[in-house]
C-alpha cells in the first residue's frame, strides 16, 4: 500500500496509473476509521476486481482528511479523533492500495480560496438546516477530491444519506465523470449505526443510544402493518418515540422521497423511494440515522 502525505508526489502517482490505464475508486473519509469505513472499502474492492467497464487493472484509493471547510465554528474540528496509524493500518487489511492523507489543509486548500461548490436546495434542509455551510465544505472538498484523484467510482455510505444525495446532485448538475456507489449502513450488535462520534458518548448515553435504530425499526413496521392513517402521522409518531428516549434531544426526525429528500407530495408511498431520516443529540452529541 503506498501512503502519500503530500500533493505533489501524489498527484505524479496519479497520472503514472492514468498512463497504465488504470481504473481508480476512491473512498473518501476523514479518518477515525471502523468497521463502515472499510465496508466501503470492501465494496469498492470488489467492484474494481469486478473489471468494471472492461479496465483489465484497477486501484482502490482512500483519502484521510479532518476536512475543516465542513465544520462549523462551534463544532468538534479540533477535538474530531485522530488515529492515522492505525487508520492505515485498516486500510491495509482492507486490501487498499494507494492513501492519501494530507497531515496540513495547505496541502489541500490554497491560502487565499475564492472559488466554493453550494448545492443550494437539497443541502438546505435536514441536518443542512441545523449546520450552515456544512454541506457547501463536504462538496467543496469531495469535489477536489474527485479532481486530486481523477477516479472512476467513489463510495460513499447510506449512513450519512443527505451526504450521499447531495453528492449524487453534484455529480449530476456538474457533470462530473465518476460513478457514485453506495454501502449500507454498519451498525453495533445492539443495532447503533458505527460513527466516529460514537466515542464520545458517555457510557449511560451510549447504553440509550441504541434505541434510536429501535425505535425507526417499530415505526417502519407500524408503517408495513397499516398503522398510521397518514405519512404525516408516521413522521409525528416516530417524533414523539424518540422524544421519548431518556436523555434524548431530537432534532428532528423526517419522512422524504430518497433522491429530492423533500416530503412526500401524495399519499401514496412506495417503500423504496422513501426514507426516515433522523437526528438525535445525547449531550453535545449528535447521532444521525436512516432507514
Ligand atoms: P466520514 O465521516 O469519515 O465518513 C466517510 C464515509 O464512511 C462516508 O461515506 C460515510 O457515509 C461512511 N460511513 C460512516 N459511518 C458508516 C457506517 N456505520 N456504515 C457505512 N458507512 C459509513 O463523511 C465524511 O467522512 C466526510 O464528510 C467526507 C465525505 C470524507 C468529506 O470530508
Amino acid at each position: 500500500m503506498q501512503v502519500f502525505y503530500e500533493k505533489a508526489p501524489f498527484l505524479e502517482f496519479v497520472k503514472d496509473s492514468q498512463r497504465l490505464g488504470q481504473y481508480r475508486a476512491l473512498v473518501p473519509t476523514m479518518g477515525a476509521l471502523h468497521r463502515g469505513h472499510t465496508s466501503l472499502m470492501d465494496l469498492a474492492r470488489s467492484h474494481v476486481d469486478s473489471g468494471p467497464h472492461g479496465y483489465a487493472d484497477g486501484l482502490v484509493g482512500t483519502s484521510i482528511f479532518v476536512n475543516p471547510t465542513q465544520f462549523g465554528p462551534n463544532e468538534d474540528l479540533d477535538a474530531y479523533p485522530r488515529t492515522l496509524d492505525a487508520d492505515l493500518e485498516a486500510c491495509e487489511r482492507a486490501g487498499v492500495d494507494f492513501v492519501f492523507a494530507p497531515t496540513r489543509p495547505e496541502e489541500v486548500y490554497p491560502e487565499d480560496p475564492s472559488v466554493t461548490v453550494c448545492e443550494d436546495t437539497l443541502s438546505l434542509r435536514h441536518c443542512g438546516a441545523k449546520r450552515p455551510g456544512h454541506f457547501d465544505g463536504v462538496c467543496l472538498v469531495v469535489a477536489k477530491l474527485f479532481h486530486l484523484f481523477q477516479a472512476q467510482a467513489a463510495v460513499f455510505g447510506e449512513k450519512d444519506f443527505q451526504q450521499l444525495a447531495v453528492i449524487r446532485r453534484m455529480v449530476r448538475d456538474l457533470d462530473f465523470p465518476i460513478e457514485i456507489l453506495s454501502g449500507a449502513t454498519v451498525r453495533e450488535e445492539d443495532g447503533l449505526a458505527l460513527s466516529s462520534r460514537n466515542t464520545y458518548l458517555s457510557a449511560e448515553h451510549r447504553a440509550l443510544a441504541p434505541q434510536i435504530y429501535a425505535e425507526l425499526k417499530s415505526c417502519r413496521e407500524c408503517w408495513d402493518a397499516g398503522k398510521y392513517p397518514s405519512w404525516q402521522a408516521a413522521e409525528e409518531g416516530l417524533a414523539d418515540r424518540l422524544r421519548a428516549i431518556p436523555e434524548a434531544s431530537l432534532d428532528y426526525a423526517h419522512l422524504v422521497d430518497s433522491a429530492t429528500l423533500a416530503s412526500p407530495s401524495g399519499s401514496q408511498l412506495p417503500p423504496e423511494k422513501y426514507r426516515f431520516l433522523v437526528a438525535v443529540r445525547f449531550g453535545k452529541t449528535r447521532l444521525i440515522d436512516n432507514l
